[in-house]
Order: structure tokens, then sequence, then C-alpha cells
């Protein structure tokens, strides 16, 4: 069987193709399996003097735009033959061959071995907003106000829309929703080498470095009260300088935390030490929000509410506070929240989280399976901090002090 593989990507801007293209290269090297990545808009920004970070570049009716294009990936095409014949196994091309003529044209080229095309798919309005953001902060885009940024690249993918046809009689396709990692539509025929681990990949978590923090004390917690949008103390301030002086000497481009004040306050000093580092405060990360029960101590809700301290006692996992959550009511959202860390993160870099107490329990449930009557009680201190790594060939966690 043929073992070299070209693997062309498709989709509009921003659904999550390049992430998707490194994790299968991260994951298929762990199996010393050789992979390279050709993307034609790495070879743009070095070909092209001019900057091509306005949109009418893209303008399918803009000739030279078009005729550039077309040779860039060219270009790449050739270079991704060249590699498979001296020595590598699998080429990744990563662009958004959205038209069927771009396709039909790799297919001519690209003759040699079989082609695995992975469409990427996502039309969460958020999360697209989100990965726009996080693409105009890239040099191309530095010359323009983050307000002609963003226009820029919308208009950018408005060009690309007409034109994009989604795959259909290509001989292997797998067509991905690349936020929830579900398979839509795959169509494969025996033969495709490596396709059983590239479609585990493709639907699974891998995280290769994520930091798990909780955020430093809060007067809430000195008074054992829950919930609430507390102030870090004094003591809580200086475990986020702490937590900053550690974290200095390692790159850490994205710090995703709740909205609550708290967990900002945390990331504050850590963002200010990095060269580069933006915080990224997601709903989804906000505290279990305690109902009838919010900003109350443990023992004025045993006096005040007998019956729902009973309750959940007896079942923590699965208890919901009226009018407020439980753990077990939290999970879809927990889930959602990780999928955009992914979505939005490169998987090989470092990932930091900085949750609460029942937030971080479920995050670290997501990764490292634990009995649901267990979750509830897993340990989330304050002086220490969780370094998870689950790839599909290890699951590692480590419980560790920062000062
Ligand atoms: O006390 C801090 C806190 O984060 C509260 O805001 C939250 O309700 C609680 O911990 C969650 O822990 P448990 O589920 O054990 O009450």
């Amino acid at each position: 069987m043929d073992n070299k593989l070209y693997i062309v990507m498709v989709g509009l801007p921003a659904r999550g193709k390049s992430t998707t293209a490194n994790k299968i290269k991260e994951d298929l090297r762990h199996d010393s399996v050789r992979v390279k990545i050709f993307n034609n808009g790495d070879l743009r920004r070095k070909m092209v003097n001019n900057n091509t970070s306005i949109a009418e570049f893209f303008n399918p009716k803009n000739r030279e735009g078009f005729e550039i294009r077309e040779r860039i990936a060219e270009i790449n095409l050739e270079s991704a033959r060249n590699y498979l014949k001296t020595g590598g196994d699998v080429a990744i091309l990563d662009a958004t061959n959205a038209s069927k003529q771009r396709r039909d044209k790799i297919r001519s080229i690209l003759n040699d071995h079989p082609i695995l095309f992975i469409e990427c798919v996502n039309d969460d309005e958020e999360i697209l907003n989100a990965s726009v953001l996080r693409k105009i902060e890239t040099p191309e885009f530095s010359h323009l106000s983050v307000e002609e940024a963003i226009r820029n690249f919308n208009k950018r993918i408005s060009y690309y829309t007409p034109i994009y046809r989604p795959l259909k009689d290509e001989p292997n396709f797998i067509r991905i929703n690349s936020l929830h990692k579900t398979v839509i539509r795959e169509e494969v025929k025996n033969g495709v080498p490596y396709y059983d681990q590239i479609r585990d990949f493709l639907v699974t978590d891998s995280i290769h470095h994520l930091y798990l923090i909780r955020h430093g004390e809060t007067f809430f917690n000195i008074e054992n009260r829950i919930g609430g949008d507390s102030d870090l103390t004094e003591k809580g301030l200086s475990q986020a300088r702490d937590l900053a002086e550690y974290f200095s000497n390692r790159e850490i481009p994205l710090i995703f935390t709740s909205q609550k004040k708290r967990t900002i306050q945390t990331a504050e000093p850590i963002s200010a030490r990095q060269k580069k580092c933006t915080i990224i405060p997601l709903a989804e990360f906000n505290e279990i929000d305690s109902g009838i029960c919010e900003s109350m101590s443990y023992s004025e809700i045993r006096e005040k509410y007998p019956p729902i301290y009973a309750a959940r006692k007896k079942d923590k996992y699965h208890y919901s506070y009226p009018e407020g959550e439980g753990y077990a009511s939290m999970k879809e959202r927990i889930d959602h929240g990780i999928n955009k860390v992914l979505y939005l993160s490169d998987s090989s870099s470092n990932i930091m989280i900085i949750g609460h107490r029942a937030v971080n329990r479920m995050i670290l449930s997501h990764f490292l399976f634990r009995r649901e009557e267990d979750v509830p009680y897993i340990y989330i201190p304050q002086d220490k901090f969780y370094y998870i790594s689950v790839t599909q060939n290890r699951k590692f966690f480590q419980l560790k002090k920062y000062k």
C-alpha cells in the first residue's frame, strides 16, 4: 500500500483549517510520521511585497490578485510533491481551496499519491468573531485600525463565499464541524494511509500543555461565601504576582478566564509579564450559579435552607440550586467553553485557563475521567495549579506549586 498522502484542507477563512492542520501534524509526528504543512497564506505574506491584508486582493474580479494567488497555490503544490518525493510521508496543503476549479487543479497536479480532502465547517457567529479578532492580531494587519482590519477580513470572507463549493465529487473526503469536532460526512475509500489515525485526531481533543489555574484568594473566600463577583484580597493579588513570575519564562499567548473580576484580576499580572498575551473572558467559564444561595456562606445555607443543604450533600453532582445550576447542568456550557478554547488556540502552544473551583473541577474531569460522584470533590487549591497534557498517546496531569 502507498504510505504517502496529501491532505488538502478546504473551507472558508477562519473555519479552523490551520488549527486542524497543525493538530494533525503534531499528532502524526508523535507517531514518527514525517509531515509538513504548505500554507498558501504564509507563502503569500513572504512573496508579495504589496500588502495583502486589503480585501480587494481577494476579489475574484481582481485579475492580478487572482493570478498571484493561483501562482502561490501552484508553488506550494510543487513543493508538496517534492516533499513526498524526497522522504516526506504526509504533505498538508493549507488554504481555502474553496472552488471546484481549484480542487480539480490540485487533483491534476498531485496525481502521484492519494489525496484526502478535509473540509472544516463552523457557523457559530460568536466563535467566528473571536476567530477574526485573533487573525487581525497578526503582523499582516498591524498597520490597520481594529475596525478596518475586521472590515477587511470579513470582506475577504465574503469574496470567498460565492465561489465556495462544499466537497462532493472528490474521491476521498471528510467534512467536520471543527468547533464541535463531529464528522458531518465522510466518503473515504480503502487505501488512504493513516486514515484511522487522522479520523480519530479530528474528533478527539488534544491539548499538549494546559495550565489550569484557580483565581487567587477573594474577600468572599475569606468569609466562605459562594458565587458573587468579589475582588482579590492582598493575598490574592500576591498569588497572581507569584503566578506571573512562575510563568514569565513560558510563552502564554492566550489566557482564558471567566467574566468574573477575580479570574481577570489573576490573569492581568500574568499577561503583563508576557511579550504578547491576550486575555479572553468566556461566559462559559463563569462559576456555578448558586441561584437563591448566591453570596451566602455554607453555614447560612444550612441554617436558612436545610433541605437545600441536605439535598446537595446527598447527590452533589446532579443537584441544581433553585434558580441556579448544578455540576451536571453546567456540563454543556463548560464543554462548549473548552471547544472554544481549542478552536482559538494552537494545540501545540501553551494554553492557560483561569477559572473557579466548580468550573475547574468540570474542566479537569473533561480531560481526565472521574466518576460523576467524585467530580464535585476534586481538590482545586489556590496555591497550586494543574498541568494537563492529553494527546492520542498520553494522558498526563500534575498538581504543581507555583511558589
Ligand atoms: O467558594 C468558592 C466557590 O467557587 C463558589 O463560588 C462556588 O459556589 C463553590 O466554590 C463551588 O464549590 P462546591 O460545589 O464545593 O460548593
